[in-house]
């Protein structure tokens, strides 16, 4: 069964009234954005800011609901699943940002923050925690560490750890490379290609930068404007990107 389906989804917003009686204006962040995603593979969202990647994100994380259309993970429909379903649902998928200081508390140590997850399911272990430091290539020692002890690069890979400590099928990455230099960029890529062979992970990554999501992702969704203008293998796109707006991405990227 196809791990993620996304159907026809819109998200609309309402902005505040320019005028005391003319109507609130509504922005559509998303407009009928369709794709799939299988165990395993990698699907990358690429689009200039405000293109509405991370709104894309959200619904697929159920943390918004689409007014129109459908996500579906594991061929359950998101929006109509009971709570106690959603919550049982949730550790199989989970959300890695740009800054790991917003899923890190900067008060408590690493190790806390990683267990978090398995917390919310009543299975916190100090072994599964410190299994999760290694895959991302810490210590287990570093359990005991606070995230400001930790280098940007260091401080994503504890961001990861604590995305994969649940064991889930579907990583969404918001822009998780993008504050880190050239290098440390590589260096996380990597580290995410590792985790997807080795733990079957499917990843939905979501960047600006078509250079990085050509590099690693098996197709490629571009976005302008909350409108999809280009969706298919990251390969074909890459040699021969059939819209001009993707064209400008890969000229900006340096790419052509
Ligand atoms: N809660 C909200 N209320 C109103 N408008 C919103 C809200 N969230 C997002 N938007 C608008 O929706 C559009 C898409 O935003 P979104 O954050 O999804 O873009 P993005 O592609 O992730 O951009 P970036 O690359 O800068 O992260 C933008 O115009 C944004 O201003
Ligand atoms: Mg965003």
């Amino acid at each position: 069964m196809t791990l993620l389906s996304v159907e026809n989804v819109t998200r609309r917003y309402r902005l505040p009234r320019q005028a005391l009686l003319t109507p609130p204006a509504v922005l559509t962040a998303v407009d009928q954005a369709s794709f799939t995603l299988e165990r395993g593979e990698t699907l990358g969202i690429v689009g200039e800011s405000g293109s509405g990647k991370s709104t894309l994100a959200r619904m697929v994380m159920a943390f918004e609901r689409p007014d129109e259309g459908r996500v579906l993970f594991e061929g359950k429909d998101l929006a109509t699943l009971a709570p106690a379903d959603l919550r049982a649902l949730r550790p199989h998928f989970q959300l890695v940002f740009q800054d790991p200081y917003s899923s890190l508390n900067p008060r408590r140590t690493v190790g806390w923050s990683i267990a978090e997850p398995l917390r919310a399911t009543g299975q916190a272990d100090k072994a599964r925690v410190a299994q999760a430091l290694e895959q991302v290539g810490l210590r287990p020692e570093d359990a005991d560490k606070y995230p400001h002890e930790f280098s940007g690069g260091q401080r994503q890979r504890v961001a990861i750890a604590r995305a994969i400590v649940t064991r889930p099928s579907l990583l969404v990455a918001d822009e998780a490379v993008s504050a880190l230099d050239m290098s440390v960029q590589a260096q996380i890529l990597n580290l995410l290609m590792d985790l997807q062979d080795e733990l079957g992970l499917a990843i939905l990554f979501i960047s600006h930068d078509l250079s990085v999501v050509g590099s690693i992702c098996d197709s490629i969704l571009v976005m302008e404007h909350g409108k999809t203008v280009e969706y298919g293998a990251a390969q074909q796109i890459m040699r021969a990107p059939e819209q001009g707006y993707t064209r400008s991405l890969l000229t900006a990227a340096g790419l052509i």
